[in-house]
């Protein structure tokens, strides 16, 4: 429909293939800008830990939250060892026999009676331990019930605490980054977004940042807590003997490796099962879109055992897998006990000798066994810090394109909207082909020029680059006589009006939509209904249900594409910017529709200067100006009258529009 419509006016090209190629161009475009961010991020060597050292600048205003939830994380891991050191003397109080009657009758433990065992720890021994042994000792074996409560309690409030402050401030991060990232996209220059795919943008801001946020807080928290609680549990075995660690130390590589081994035919045999798994799917696929000609030509059997073939494949695979899995629990277990077997041999040794006693041996083991947590998330880390370093890359790229020149010192507020392209000529990055070449015109201020031309011809160009959206690679623009550049943006925008060729709307209220951006979203009803009126939106704006106050869909697309457009010359009325710039709004309208918006154009057009690109030539005719483009450059201008005498490209487009119905 939209496509045959357009056939019947001046532009007649289908936009589908340009948008196509548009995309794909983007595409590749963005791929080559990562190569070459790669090369540069080489070059510089923009190091990991540069890029950690920036990353932790976004923390350092909560420095002081994060520097107590560490030391909160960090008591938990130093509580630890009491707990233990509690379970140990219950062990060696209230079930050993001789031990505890050596505490019983106070003081230095008694000398071994007939059997060697010894009557103090050896952990209680230790330097490091003593004084938390010997505080413990004097303490009647009835309170540890309540002390253990206690310890629990006061270890879950660390705990809790630690974490609470390491989780907001990497949720602040997260925010900070997310608000930063936004802000600046939107002052980004428009190429930018020719070069990069919104999907991209969002998921930068969705995704990256809370991988950023995981950096932050999980890798701070496995960092400060696992390594230190590794370093207290090793301390504790040291300190009961230190002859057992370093049978440990001797045995758990062996361990490690096996167990790696056992691993890795695990993950070979899964990699094996995903390739045969997409195998499968893609026959399946091919199978059930190809079911007429496998009907026609009978095909069912060779192709059904085709399928068996490749579905008996997985079988095998899978089972190769579950056979190692269920062989590699089992294995594991076996070199672990081997393992703990070695060390128990030798505590037997110790005990034996008198060097430890059972509360001693309980401590070591506990302490052995916790060793594996945080040795599992330490070697985790690495990883974790490595995806949220590429999240943070990403998203550094990003804040360091430099955005839009904003504003300039010696800007005048209000501009009356004389236009003087000269010798403009403009080329898309990436483009091969310029958009625009030596395009001259002039517009006294309060005038009206209109574009015509075939898609693709440049018109759209013409106004990006007077919105200040693109820079001209040759050629000045000047508006009051002044140099476009001099102006600055920021004042440009102020004194434009823009109805675009794709009106998008924002996802709200229709009053939001016609106040767009005015006065810091404030809303003047009574300014609201009057720019309605004026558009000729008024009276589908009151059959909406909820009226003003109805909301539009997504980009407007609750709306009809008339009505999105009467809207956004509504929202033009209602910014009264003394400057209109109004890109083909009539070109996927019925006639009826599109006579409303003409009307409603014609009212927006009075008293101010207007550039106009229209495809019926209705509009086109009451033109001051009329600008025909063809491949980027004018081939001609000046009134109607004085086109159609010419006899040139106007007037052969105004035959055709002539002889077609619309
Ligand atoms: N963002 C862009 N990036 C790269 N090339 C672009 C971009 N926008 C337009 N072009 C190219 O610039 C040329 C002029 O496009 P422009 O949008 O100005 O045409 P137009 O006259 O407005 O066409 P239409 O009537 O279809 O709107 C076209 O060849 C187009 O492919
Ligand atoms: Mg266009």
């Amino acid at each position: 429909m939209r496509h045959f419509r357009r056939d019947t006016t001046l532009g007649a090209t289908t936009q589908t293939v340009r948008m196509h190629g548009k995309e794909k161009q983007r595409r590749i475009e963005s791929i080559w800008k990562w190569n070459q961010q790669r090369a540069c991020n080489n070059l510089f060597m923009v190091t990991d830990f540069q890029r950690y050292k920036r990353l932790l600048r976004y923390a350092k205003p909560y420095r002081g939250r994060l520097i107590a939830g560490m030391v909160m994380l960090a008591l938990v891991s130093l509580i630890e060892p009491v707990i233990t050191i509690a379970f140990s003397q219950i062990l060696d109080r209230a079930f050993v026999p001789e031990v505890s009657a050596a505490v019983a009758s106070q003081g230095a433990p008694a000398p071994a009676q007939a059997t060697s065992i010894p009557m103090q720890s050896a952990l209680s021994q230790s330097a490091l331990f003593a004084g938390l042994s010997g505080w413990l000792r004097t303490m009647p074996i009835m309170w540890f019930p309540f002390l253990l409560v206690l310890i629990f309690a006061l270890r879950g409030a660390a705990n809790f605490l630690g974490d609470l402050a390491l989780h907001w401030v990497s949720s602040r991060v997260v925010f900070d980054l997310r608000r930063i990232t936004f802000a600046h996209l939107l002052r980004l220059p428009v190429s930018f977004f020719d070069r990069n795919a919104a999907a991209e943008l969002t998921s930068k801001i969705t995704f990256d940042t809370q991988q950023i946020g995981a950096v932050t807080s999980q890798a701070l928290t496995t960092l400060v807590q696992d390594s230190l609680k590794l370093v207290v549990a090793l301390v504790m075995m040291a300190a009961i003997s230190w002859k057992l660690t370093l049978g440990v130390f001797v045995i758990a590589p062996v361990v490690a490796v096996v167990v790696r081994l056992l691993t890795r035919r695990l993950r070979a045999a899964s990699i094996a099962m995903q390739s045969q798994m997409g195998e499968l799917s893609r026959f399946t696929d091919e199978g059930l879109s190809n079911q007429r000609s496998i009907k026609i030509y009978g095909a069912f059997a060779q192709i059904s055992n085709a399928f068996a073939e490749r579905a008996n494949r997985v079988r095998r695979t899978i089972m190769k897998q579950e056979t190692a899995n269920a062989a590699s629990a089992p294995l594991m277990h076996l070199v672990v006990s081997v393992a703990i077997a070695g060390i128990v041999a030798l505590a037997i040794g110790e005990g034996q000798r008198g060097a430890m006693t059972a509360g001693d041996f309980f401590i070591f083991f506990t302490a052995l066994l916790s060793l594996l947590p945080p040795l599992k998330s330490l070697s985790a880390i690495n990883s974790v810090l490595q995806r949220g370093l590429a999240a943070a890359a990403s998203l550094f790229a990003v804040i360091d394109e430099p955005a839009e020149v904003a504003s300039v010192a010696n800007a005048q507020p209000k501009l009356s909207g004389a236009v003087k392209f000269q010798s403009v000529t403009a080329r898309y990055a990436g483009r091969e082909a310029d958009a625009l070449v030596d395009v001259s015109f002039e517009i006294a201020a309060g005038r009206h020029v209109a574009f015509v031309g075939a898609s693709g011809s440049g018109k759209s160009t013409a106004i990006a680059l007077l919105a200040g959206f693109y820079q001209p690679q040759s050629g000045e623009i000047f508006v009051d006589g002044e140099l476009l550049k001099r102006i600055g943006l920021q004042t440009l925008r102020d004194n434009i009006s823009l109805v675009a060729q794709d009106v998008l709307l924002v996802n709200d209220s229709v009053a939001t939509n016609i106040a767009f951006g005015s006065s810091g979203g404030k809303v003047d009803q009574s300014r609201v209904q009057w720019a309605a009126q004026a558009a000729g939106a008024a009276t589908f704006i009151d059959t909406l249900p909820g009226g003003y106050a109805a909301r539009v869909g997504e980009g407007g697309s609750l709306l009809s594409g008339g009505q999105r457009q009467r809207i956004s010359i509504a929202r033009a009325l209602y910014k009264g910017a003394p400057f209109v710039l109004f890109d083909e709004a009539t070109s996927a309208l019925d006639s009826e529709s599109e006579r409303l918006v003409q009307d409603a154009l014609q009212r927006l057009m009075v008293g101010r200067t207007s550039i106009v690109i229209a495809h019926r030539l209705s509009t086109v005719e009451r033109a001051d100006r009329i600008v025909t483009l063809e491949g980027g450059r004018v081939v001609e201008q000046g009134s109607h009258a004085q086109l159609l005498a010419a006899g040139g490209l106007y007037a052969r487009l105004h035959g055709l529009q002539f002889r077609s119905p619309t």
